[in-house]
């Protein structure tokens, strides 16, 4: 141990901290009194830790001149950048790998809280008194009315100070001085915002005499007998009461009565009651076993799929300084769009939040606040979870973590950390929790033989890599082949995707061993920011940063789901409806209920619009079963159009998380096909001086280019390969092979080149005739465009020949053109939101509308978005556009060039061209910005290709 020398010594010191209570279970409210130290708190933020000398800690200091800061709140992110900005990196330390030494640059940030104690704050003599500190980054020393009481790290876990003996009922001056970097953060270096501050809840509880200290509620569920078994352990002896259950014993005592058990599908809580001499605490019960059984993850006798998500605490104003409400948004965002699950990466969120998980129904891994990844740049040397110097800190740790939340059932998996390495410190935390909470499981994904874990855990394997070990060929050690596999990261959602998630669930539930993942991850860390609307890594001019890999959500900051999420709520839906013509055959792919909870209806649609809709009869199916559902006879008489049933599972009845007629699944059943569109090529072209004439359209007689179709003005007609680069295009440093968006800039397909070879009338048909290929290469297509009318019909068809060795995919593979005016847009195919190759489970066909500029996807860094697939025909600007084969449809406001040029969304400034690009095909998204890129199946490769778009102008 070091021992202290001088007043600041404790920021680099691996020890945790001096002075705190113990760790024990934390709840919300109980009937002693507590004050909310929350609010506005003076602040000075001084530039190293000893710039200040701690006289502000005593009584009487005059803190006038001083700032003002919001607790909880991170001083970064407050007061305009007086108080110093925030810095993102992924992995790499913003500070010399020195441990456990920290830049003597070390922002301190002394807050000043005077209170007073409200007047029916009971005696002193009554009892004592803590106060509790819920998350302060990344290390703290607290003085009350002078007096030192201690100082502490671990960020996100909570701290209490006994502090009865110091308090008087009034002008109680509170000082904590947080520093910004300690040896503490060298255990979080989690890709984030580096952000410090007092960021969670600051309360003084009254301690009575004979109040509860910690306390234990076990309450398992025996699935054969139907039975719960409750214990509630506690420092304190008392009773424990659950009136529904008719339950009053004493604190130790085992009983055991019929129960209905909890899960994330029926989240059964019984309310009930701990009281001690001195307390009376609620208590929130849920019944429910965890257990390792014939090498699945079972709750309750059954295995689980986990249908998950990672999720950081995020605001985009406040950080990581949430509030109850956001996180209940959060909760019901997840429920809404199906998930079951979330891995709090990479620390224990706020616990309120667990209060709902509990209360909503998620499956919860809760993650240690520990993460050394920036060490893999040194080969893991010095790594601190590998130094038993640390491993006090490691062990503190892990028992705040599990001491704060075991009450919680929604908690089913303890995770040691995120990306430390291998160490024996980890062993020794595991061992810990072992020992400790037997009726959980320990997760950690650093360790791939399974020494220490329940689970084999992996991140970003690729399908191939998980079909191997779902079908337990992976080899490994004997353990790890017993165990259960879940991806605890896979899906990685930075901009536009993630693709190819559904082949993943196809996986998880094909392969027993496979109990599902994990995306990466919940919501874009986007800082709103005054004039880049968000801000990433890089904009606070950090000398260090990783961009917008920070920006990697499911929901934007705004918590506006993204297309990502939507296409997750399909994937993941706990209803599958598929079928053919007469019948649908409806699977119950949840674990633990059965279908009561939902209503069934169809609809009968002729070319994308519903003629006929009614009710269907789906029985209470059990998890797993399936029944092929009759349907209705249709609607006779559909004039030739194309017909389909679309089918939708809806909630039956309000929910605690979503409304009745809220959509939970649906599926299509196509009936009848579409007809395609034909022109017969009755018009010829007419070569005039300038101009040919052919059916309604106008072409310019040189180069054979289009210049109008009837009174619509069409500018800049011609093949499109192009795309601006999706994050995952742009793929990462340390991925090799898959990076297209390098390989296509350095094959120039950005910068096409358009050789016109020749301009042909015949009677029925003009024919251009160019080659596109970019400058400096031998490769290149052949293109050649052949329009034909009926007189009022422009069809214009295109046909694609590769030339030469083509030695990457293509982005996308079209024609854009120009349109001068348009703004609402119609269309019969996929929708409401955009659809990929590999991203398009969620486009439903029908009739949709919109208009250009909700069109558009707000990646945060602007790149290709916004296409519909499967589009039939489209209607905009005053043209309608029918396919074949069906289309993808994208319009926007600028270029592909200038959307590729943008780094934040308000670079991006309309001009008076609407650029349309109708795309026979596109490449997919693939998840390769960390990850696999895109699967062979959604790849586009240059190959021969024709495809017709049919013109004409709508009144
Ligand atoms: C993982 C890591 C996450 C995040 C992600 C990429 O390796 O655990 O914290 O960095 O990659 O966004």
């Amino acid at each position: 141990m070091t021992s202290r020398t001088t007043a600041t010594d404790y920021v680099e010191d691996v020890s945790p901290g001096t002075g705190a209570l113990p760790p024990r279970a934390w709840y919300a409210s109980s009937d002693a009194k507590s004050l909310s130290l929350n609010g506005s708190w003076r602040l000075r933020v001084s530039p190293t830790v000893d710039a200040e000398d701690d006289s502000f800690a005593e009584e009487g200091y005059d803190a006038g001149g001083w700032g003002e800061v919001t607790v909880p709140g991170h001083w970064v992110l407050q007061g305009d950048g007086a108080f110093g900005l925030p810095i993102y990196t992924n992995h790499l330390y913003p500070f010399p790998v020195d441990p456990p030494h920290v830049p003597t640059e070390n922002p301190t940030g002394d807050h000043l809280r005077v209170f007073d104690l409200p007047a029916d704050w009971p005696d002193p003599s009554e009892g004592g008194a803590v106060i509790r500190f819920d998350g302060v980054e990344s290390c703290a020393r607290v003085w009350l009315n002078g007096t030192d009481i201690g100082e502490f790290k671990g960020s996100r876990l909570p701290h209490e100070f006994a502090v009865g003996h110091l308090l008087k009922p009034s002008g109680n001056v509170l000082a904590v001085r947080v520093h910004q970097w300690s040896a503490g953060s060298y255990l979080e270096d989690q890709d984030q915002w580096w952000l410090p501050g007092i960021f969670r809840d600051v309360t003084l509880l009254h301690r009575p005499a004979g109040s509860v200290l910690d306390f234990s509620v076990n309450a398992s569920y025996d699935h054969l007998t139907g039975e719960g078994t409750l214990r509630v352990d506690s420092d304190v002896d008392g009773r424990v009461s659950v009136p529904a259950l008719d339950i009053d014993v004493a604190t130790g005592e085992t009983v055991t009565v019929p129960v209905q058990p909890w899960s994330a599908e029926v989240p059964k809580l019984y309310d009930g009651e701990l009281v001690t001499g001195g307390e009376r605490v609620p208590l929130r019960i849920g019944f429910r076993t965890v257990e390792l059984a014939d090498g699945l993850i079972k709750v309750n006798g059954r295995a689980v799929l986990f249908k998950g998500v990672n999720r950081h605490e995020w605001h985009p104003v406040k950080g990581r300084a949430l509030d109850l409400e956001t996180m209940r948004e959060d909760v019901l965002l997840m429920k809404r769009h199906n998930l079951n699950a979330v891995r709090t990466s990479h620390y224990p969120p706020h616990p309120a939040f667990l209060d709902l998980c509990d209360e909503y129904g998620l499956w919860v891994i809760d993650e240690c606040d520990l993460e050394t990844h920036g060490f893999t740049e040194q080969a893991w040397r010095d790594n601190p979870v590998d130094d038993d110097r640390w491993t006090p800190a490691l062990l503190d740790r892990a028992a705040r973590m599990v001491e704060r939340d075991k009450n919680h059932p929604s908690v089913v998996i303890w995770s040691l950390g995120n990306e430390a390495g291998t160490g024996r410190g980890l062993t020794a935390m595991a061992e810990w929790i072992h020992g400790r909470d037997s009726s959980r499981l320990v997760h950690y994904e650093g360790d791939w033989n399974s020494r220490d874990t329940d689970m084999y855990s992996r991140m970003y394997a690729s399908h191939g890599e998980v079909e191997h070990i779902g079908k337990e060929l992976d080899g490994g050690t004997h353990k790890r082949r017993e165990l259960p596999f879940i991806l605890c990261e896979y899906g990685h959602a930075m901009g536009n995707g993630p693709g190819g998630i559904a082949d993943y669930q196809e996986l998880f539930e094909k392969y027993e061993r496979l109990q599902g993942g994990f995306i990466w991850e919940w919501i874009d860390h986007g800082v709103k920011h005054p004039e880049l609307g968000y801000a990433y890594g890089g904009d606070f001019g950090e000398e260090l940063h990783d961009g917008n890999f920070v920006c990697d959500g499911l929901i934007f900051p705004n918590r506006q789901p993204s297309p990502g999420l939507l296409e997750f709520k399909k994937v993941i839906e706990p209803v599958a409806i598929e079928g053919a013509d007469t019948a649908v055959r409806v699977t119950n792919k949840q674990d633990f209920a059965d279908l009561s909870a939902f209503a069934f209806e169809w609809s009968y649609q002729v070319d994308g619009e519903s003629v006929e809709s009614g009710s269907l009869s789906v029985p209470a199916l059990a998890p797993g079963e399936s029944a092929d559902v009759k349907l209705p006879e249709p609607p006779a008489d559909h004039g030739g159009g194309e017909t389909q049933w679309t089918v939708r599972a809806l909630l039956a009845a309000d929910a605690t998380w979503g409304p009745r007629g809220h959509e939970v699944a649906w599926g299509q059943v196509p009936v009848t096909a579409r007809t395609l569109p034909s022109v017969a090529a009755t018009d010829g072209p007419v070569a005039g001086d300038r101009v040919i004439t052919l059916g309604p359209a106008s072409f310019d007689a040189r180069t054979g280019a289009l210049m109008t179709i009837g009174g619509v003005e069409v500018s800049g007609l011609r093949l499109d390969v192009w795309r601006a680069t999706t994050d995952n295009d742009e793929g990462a440093e340390w991925l090799t092979g898959i990076r297209s968006a390098e390989l296509w800039r350095k094959y120039g397909l950005h910068r096409m080149r358009h050789r016109l070879a020749s301009v042909d009338l015949d009677d029925d048909a003009l024919t251009v005739r160019t080659r596109v290929a970019p400058a400096a290469w031998e490769f290149g297509l052949a293109a050649v465009y052949r329009w034909t009318s009926d007189g009022s019909r422009l069809k214009l068809t295109v046909s694609v020949g590769p030339e030469g060795e083509w030695p990457v995919p293509l982005p996308r593979l079209g024609v854009r053109f120009g349109l001068t005016r348009a703004d609402s847009v119609k269309w019969y195919g996929g929708g409401l939101g955009e659809g990929y190759p590999d991203t398009k489970s969620a486009s439903k066909v029908g009739r949709w509308e919109s208009t250009v500029d909700a069109l558009q996807t707000p990646y945060l860094r602007p790149q290709e978005n916004g296409a519909r697939a499967d589009v039939r025909w489209a209607e905009l600007g005053g043209l309608r556009v029918e396919g074949d084969p069906e289309f993808f449809l994208t319009a926007r406001r600028w270029t592909s060039e200038q959307l590729d040029a943008a780094t934040h969304l308000t670079d991006l400034t309309p001009g008076d061209t609407v650029w349309v690009n109708l795309d026979h095909a596109l490449h997919g998204i693939g998840t390769g910005s960390c990850g696999p890129g895109v699967l062979p199946q959604y790849q586009l490769r240059a190959e021969p290709a024709e495809f017709s778009f049919v013109f004409s102008e709508v009144s």
